[in-house]
């Protein structure tokens, strides 16, 4: 079977993947510059614990499936994803597009391994009109900076939305809504060419409750400021900060969450 790809890789790894590979799996190293990553700070963590290739190219659906298993995400989450991301991308409105393509697929038509599975790097979660957008955490809008990294000035400010709880410090649902309202108001001022509907709203909530979901301490208690800390400043997963993955989660908790976050952080009127 031959291998067809779009987007050109080196065929052999570099020195530093080949030595990145012998990490044990589940064993913290963040990747070099060569290596592909997302503009989503999980699946990032998920390389640089090596559930997923540390260079982050080639992933397959059932190695993307397991290594969201590792964090206890819930089963139909999982699938649901999994099965959307590796939909070969096609825009919206496009005639041309191949059957079973979909906007918010990342592959290229014909990207599959030797073996003839279909894969995808993780660059390709960013890519254009499919699930990145705007009014991002941590990230710059397409428009204005880089939306693929970290920004450091969006991440620190970000920290501040962390409330103090008894001795900790803690995320909660309704301060990241507020603060998700509130950054909605500035892009629109500050990008001419923002592109944030209901779809983006949607992700961005969506993002905000799977955190919830797998990072929380139950809903009150709120996600500790450490382990967003540690996922998004250093994309590790918070093992060392005492978190352990959760053993059961059903997929209607994070939509329960979502709605939540969706409906205070309502940016578009008449609430
Ligand atoms: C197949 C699984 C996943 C895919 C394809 C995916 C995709 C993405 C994408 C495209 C973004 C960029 C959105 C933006 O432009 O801001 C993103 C951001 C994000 N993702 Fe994921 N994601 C996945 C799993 C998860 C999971 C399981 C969690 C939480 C436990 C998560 C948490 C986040 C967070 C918090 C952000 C926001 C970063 C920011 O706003 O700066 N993601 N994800």
């Amino acid at each position: 079977m031959t291998t067809q790809r779009r987007n050109p890789q080196p065929q052999q790894p570099t020195g530093s993947q080949k030595s990145l590979s012998l990490f044990p799996r589940g064993e913290y190293h963040r990747g070099s510059s060569t290596d592909s990553r997302a503009p989503c700070p999980i699946l990032n963590s998920l390389a640089n614990h090596g559930y997923v290739a540390r260079s982050g190219r080639n992933i397959t659906k059932p190695e993307l499936q397991a290594a969201l298993a590792e964090i206890g995400l819930a089963y139909t989450a999982r699938l649901a994803l999994c099965n959307i991301a590796f939909k070969v991308h096609a825009d919206e409105g496009d005639s041309n597009a191949p059957p079973g393509s979909s906007r918010l697929g990342f592959r290229e038509p014909g990207q599959v391994n030797e073996e003839g599975e279909d894969v995808l790097d993780l660059e390709q979660v960013g890519r254009a009109k499919a699930m990145e957008h705007d009014v991002s955490l941590t990230r710059q809008d397409r428009e204005l900076g880089d939306h693929m990294r970290l920004d450091k000035g969006m991440y620190e400010r970000l920290l501040t939305v962390a409330a103090k709880n008894e001795k900790k410090k803690s995320f909660h649902l309704w301060s990241l809504a507020r603060y998700r309202r509130t950054l909605y108001t500035e892009h629109v001022q500050s990008n001419k060419k923002l592109t944030f509907g209901i779809p983006q709203h949607t992700a961005a909530c969506l993002e905000v409750s799977a955190m919830q979901a797998v990072f929380g301490k139950g809903v009150f208690s709120g996600v500790p400021a450490e382990y967003y800390e540690a996922v998004l400043g250093e994309e590790r997963l918070p093992y060392r900060e005492g978190w352990t993955p959760r053993r059961f989660m059903l997929l209607a908790e994070i939509l329960a969450f979502a709605v939540f976050v969706a409906v205070l952080a309502w940016p578009f009127g008449p609430f």
